[in-house]
């Protein structure tokens, strides 16, 4: 067991090339301090120049504010010398896939970083356990593979030697997700997880131009409809480097055979030194037999890795869709042509006594749909039921604890009117909610990012709720055309009171954890490093069986009387007096731009649900649910997310 830090404070990176340059760019990002190591001053400098192009190509894409690039920049601390990372908490070596090298740089780590700090390779071909062979505290070795870009691609495999310490396993996970990076688990094996069937995606697409079946342009292009993704194998494989490929299949190949070995063009194209041509016309043709080959090459390595234990089904399909940005998982791509492979989209383990129930669908910040709710229900129940359960802890996986409900299957539910499926859905998630509240087990929310809606809703039903310091919470919906179904209208009240319940749902205010604790409508705020213990502490204090409103510091109380004072008519049309207090004025106008009918009906649940029982107050707001769902500005709002604010026609 090794003794380790609580908190990371400051990671390094060795070697700044494409990847170490990227990877401590994203630590810097996230607000890290990095030190980036590499040989020499020209290479350090070389570093420190791919990260100023990569953030200068965001704040020209409007994905950064131009001001943020300084402090980035000022947070990585380039150096040539070794002795630099002596107080490094993490260390992410990305030199030269050379196995000798990695395994000296081990050592020299070894011999100057803290006995505690965590120490972590980028290979992408050598095992984890082979590098850690080189060092006396392998326990502390562990794979981090990131992909390329690393500071934009979110996909990370974290792997165990044979000889890592879980716990080191455990807090590198949580740097990765503190880091905004979505891991996935994977055995030490070659190719890990990822590369063991992109691999296949790419000899089959060579083979089958060995073979000529199809030109290489045809198979990019079959290969991108087909699966979904931006750029065929050839095209990336030009962009990327054909000797990449030939490498990693050379590596795969030699564990795993055939399949996933170099075909002989692949050498011939590497010893020709060019990019592989794509000239000439499609031929859609070929289309079937193209797709059915790549399809079949990489549904074969995807269960082959979930046989051998490797990866786990929903591992592979996370890896797919964020790592290589394909639409769907080969999993999901198998069941929509038959197959049954049951995927987890909640998962749940047991410790001393403790079930975490995590919803497991980081790309999609864990949104709430059919699927989760039913499985989600399925866990909560066993995990209720079984007696050497003390406690449950609900969570998310990522950086969000649950971003709402899945807003697609609203659209869809609408646009063919089957607004009744929606409805049954609330039906179903207000049941499961009813159960977690009931459940004569505590239940803690652990809310370690972003809670929006639906995710407030699931947090508000459990006995406690403890939130990272980063963490957001709040209620979008008027602001899209609804109001809050799962109980938002009626919970948010019996932790808060009326005026404050209706403050946030009907500005929609997204409010930080310091503020949800300073209004009640959260129990505790811990670090992300502390967030499991202080979800355990809670479970001690039992199931809360009565809630009264929490009685809000003088400065939202302020905020209650103008909600509880004023009917949301006036608000709405700005004719409420404020006194003046800015952030009255700010509520008012934010309560101008969301829906009238929404608003109506959220503010008279509010009030109404205040003076009966919460069973009644649950019935009351689901008896509304297919009424706002039937409104032309239910699907104005729904369509308008991620784009401009709507304008409602309060119909
Ligand atoms: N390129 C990818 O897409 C990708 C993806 C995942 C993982 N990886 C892995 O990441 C690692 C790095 O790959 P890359 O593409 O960034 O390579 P790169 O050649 O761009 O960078 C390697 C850097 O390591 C430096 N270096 C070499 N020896 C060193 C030493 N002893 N001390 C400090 N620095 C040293 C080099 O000067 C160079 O700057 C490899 O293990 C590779 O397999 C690469």
């Amino acid at each position: 067991m090794v003794e380790l830090l609580k908190t990371f404070r400051t990671l390094a990176v060795v070697g700044a090339g494409n990847m170490g340059s990227g990877i401590a760019q994203k630590m810097a990002t996230e607000g890290f301090d990095v030190v980036l190591v590499d040989v020499d001053d020209e290479k350090v400098a070389r570093g420190a120049g791919i990260i100023e192009q990569t953030l200068k190509e965001a704040v020209e894409r409007g994905i950064m504010r131009p001001d943020k690039i300084a402090s980035i920049r000022d947070r990585v601390r380039g150096t040539s010398r070794f002795e630099d990372l002596r107080d490094a908490d993490v260390v992410v070596e990305a030199v030269f896939e050379d196995l000798a090298l990695k395994q000296d740089v081990f050592r020299r780590l070894e011999g100057i970083c803290r006995p505690d700090a965590i120490l972590a390779t980028n290979t992408s071909s050598y095992l984890v356990t082979d590098i850690a062979s080189a060092v006396k505290t392998p326990q502390r070795v562990l794979g981090l593979h990131y992909f390329f870009h690393p500071a934009k691609n979110r996909l990370v495999e974290v792997v165990s030697g044979t000889q890592t310490d879980a716990d080191v396993f455990r807090r590198a996970w949580a740097l990765q997700e503190q880091l905004g990076k979505i891991p996935i688990a994977s055995a030490d094996a070659s190719g890990f997880v990822v590369n063991r069937f992109f691999v296949v995606w790419l000899m089959e697409a060579i083979r089958m131009l060995e073979e000529r079946v199809a030109n290489a342009i045809t198979i990019d292009e079959i290969a991108k409809r087909t699966f979904g993704v931006g750029m065929g194998p050839f095209e990336l494989m030009n962009v990327s480097g054909v000797p990449i490929a030939l490498h990693a299949s050379t590596s795969i190949g030699n564990a795993y055979g055939p399949l996933y070995a170099p075909p002989e063009l692949l050498r011939k194209q590497v010893e020709l030194g060019a990019p592989w041509s794509l000239g000439g016309t499609i031929h859609p043709e070929a289309q079937q037999v193209v797709s059915e080959r790549l399809m079949n090459g990489v549904f074969t390595a995807a269960k082959a890795l979930v046989d051998e234990g490797v990866g786990t089904i929903e591992d592979v399909d996370i890896g797919a869709r964020v790592g290589l940005r394909w639409r769907l998982g080969p999993f999901e791509m198998m069941n929509r042509r038959g197959a049954s492979y049951p995927i987890q989209l909640v998962k749940s383990r047991t410790e001393h006594g403790v079930a975490t129930i995590t919803i497991n669908r980081p790309d999609a910040m864990n949104a709430l749909d059919e699927t989760v709710a039913d499985q989600m229900d399925v866990l909560f129940k066993r995990a209720a039921d079984d007696p050497t359960t003390t406690g449950i802890v609900l969570a998310g996986s990522g950086r969000s604890f649950v971003a709402g409900a899945d807003i697609r299957f609203f659209i869809k539910g609408i646009e063919t009117g089957d607004v009744g499926r929606i409805e049954q859905l609330t039906a179903n998630l207000q049941a499961q909610l009813r159960a977690i509240d009931d459940s004569r087990k505590p239940v803690v929310a652990r809310v370690h990012g972003l809670a929006l809606g639906g995710g407030v809703e699931l947090a508000l039903a459990c006995d406690y709720i403890v939130a990272t310091p980063n963490a957001t919470l709040g209620f979008p919906e008027t602001g899209i055309g609804i109001f809050p179904g799962l109980g938002g209208t009626q919970r948010t009240t019996r932790r808060v009171g009326t005026g404050l319940a209706k403050w946030l749902v009907l500005t929609g205010q997204i409010i930080t954890a310091e503020e949800a604790l300073a209004t009640g409508l959260i129990d505790a705020i811990a670090s992300r490093d502390e967030i499991d213990d202080a979800a355990v502490k809670l479970l001690a204090g039992g199931p809360v069986k009565e809630r009264r409103p929490a009685t809000p510091s003088a400065s939202y109380q302020a905020i209650a009387d103008f909600f509880n004072s004023n009917d949301v008519e006036t608000i709405r049309t700005g004719r409420a007096n404020t006194g003046g207090d800015e952030r009255l004025e700010k509520a008012m106008k934010a309560v101008a731009h969301k829906a009238p009918l929404a608003l109506r009906l959220a503010a008279r649940l509010i009030d109404d649900g205040a003076k009966v029982p919460l069973d009644e107050g649950l019935r009351m707001e689901l008896s509304h649910v297919r009424e706002i769902f039937s409104t032309r500005d239910a699907l104005t709002g729904l369509l308008s997310i991620g784009k401009n604010r709507p304008t409602f026609e309060g119909a």
